[in-house]
């Protein structure tokens, strides 16, 4: 039996009678599963095909099935931050982005977002990227109600979990957007606009070859710092000493940055490096951290403010 409307076209919706059917569900799993691999071939060939910008790829996103990247046309391109190993769905993690990715999600747009709108008030509004299963994002948002919190996130099993999190703790401040959060930043986040950014234990990509891949690259805090409003923060985090340093000259090197943690020296070793800042009492120890810290890796915060003046 064909899965009507799973193999024609990812984007079409289909209806809850049709997928119900195991003989459909088997079939678009399997559909799915061969697009996915396609995809992930397509990756391979070209891995700056990776951009998950809105206009490249259509999301499934409201279909019951695990979310589907399909390449478009393409658009502006920046190389990929993630890889594209994605891991499984646990059955908690699958439910509740089936039943409240709905409720909680923020669609991808290319305009900027109407805070009242999705939150129904303006608030100070944090944005956290890579949040992975989202603990740390939960904890945080509970812990500041006077603030909006938005996490991005294009590992669909961390969004399922940290919508499981926002629906248990009944959190009104914190919406989810999966997507790449290069392309959120651009597109749905005005000039000027955050009140922080927050980047914890992004991924390492220790091998040189990929050091390319880091999220905290001179182009993107760039980005990232024409997103922020003036006084807002950008905190990074990392358990990778070589990122440390990279992240401590990238972001040293903006103009519109300043280092709250006062004097700065650069240094090739991390034990001769100066400017990195004490872990925050707002930050609870992450997933990735903990499991760094059990390997013995250092952990270093970054956090700098956006200059007033410019
Ligand atoms: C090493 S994990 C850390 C997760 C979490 N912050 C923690 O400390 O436990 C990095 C996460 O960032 C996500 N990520 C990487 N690049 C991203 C991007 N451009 N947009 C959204 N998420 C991204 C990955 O999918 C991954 O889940």
């Amino acid at each position: 039996m064909t899965a009507k409307g799973a193999t024609d076209s990812n984007t079409r919706m289909l209806s809850n009678d049709d997928t119900q059917h195991p003989d459909v569900r088997s079939s678009i799993f399997e559909s799915h599963r061969v697009q996915r691999q396609s995809h992930i071939n397509w990756l391979r060939d070209d891995p700056t095909n990776g951009l998950l910008a809105g206009r490249r790829y259509h999301p499934a996103l409201h279909c019951r099935t695990p979310p589907i990247m399909i390449p478009t046309e393409p658009d502006h391109r920046h190389i990929r931050s993630f890889s594209g190993r994605r891991g499984h769905f646990t059955s908690g993690q699958r439910s509740a982005y089936e039943k409240l990715l709905p409720r909680y999600e923020i669609p991808v747009s290319s305009t900027s977002i109407d805070q009242a709108a999705i939150f129904g008030r303006d608030a100070p509004l944090v944005v956290e990227i890579g949040f992975g299963m989202g603990e740390t994002t939960a904890a945080i948002a509970q812990a500041q109600p006077e603030r909006n919190f938005i996490g991005v996130e294009v590992y669909p099993a961390g969004v399922g979990s940290l919508l499981r999190r926002i629906n248990e703790a009944g959190l009104s401040n914190l919406r989810v957007i999966q997507h790449d959060a290069i392309n959120v930043l651009q597109d749905m986040i005005a000039p000027a606009s955050l009140a922080a950014v927050h980047v914890f234990f992004p991924d390492p990509w220790p091998k040189a070859r990929h050091h390319k891949r880091r999220l905290i690259r001179a182009e993107i805090v760039e980005l990232i710092a024409t997103r922020l409003a003036p006084q807002g923060v950008l905190h990074c985090a990392t358990d990778w000493a070589h990122y440390a340093l990279q992240m401590l000259t990238v972001m040293s090197s903006d103009p519109r940055l300043e280092n709250t943690a006062g004097d700065v020296h650069l240094a090739e070793e991390i034990e001769s490096a100066r400017g990195f800042a004490e872990r925050p009492a707002y930050r609870p120890l992450t997933k990735f951290e903990r499991r760094g810290l059990g390997l013995g890796h250092g952990v270093w915060d970054v956090i700098m403010k956006r200059r007033i003046d410019l």
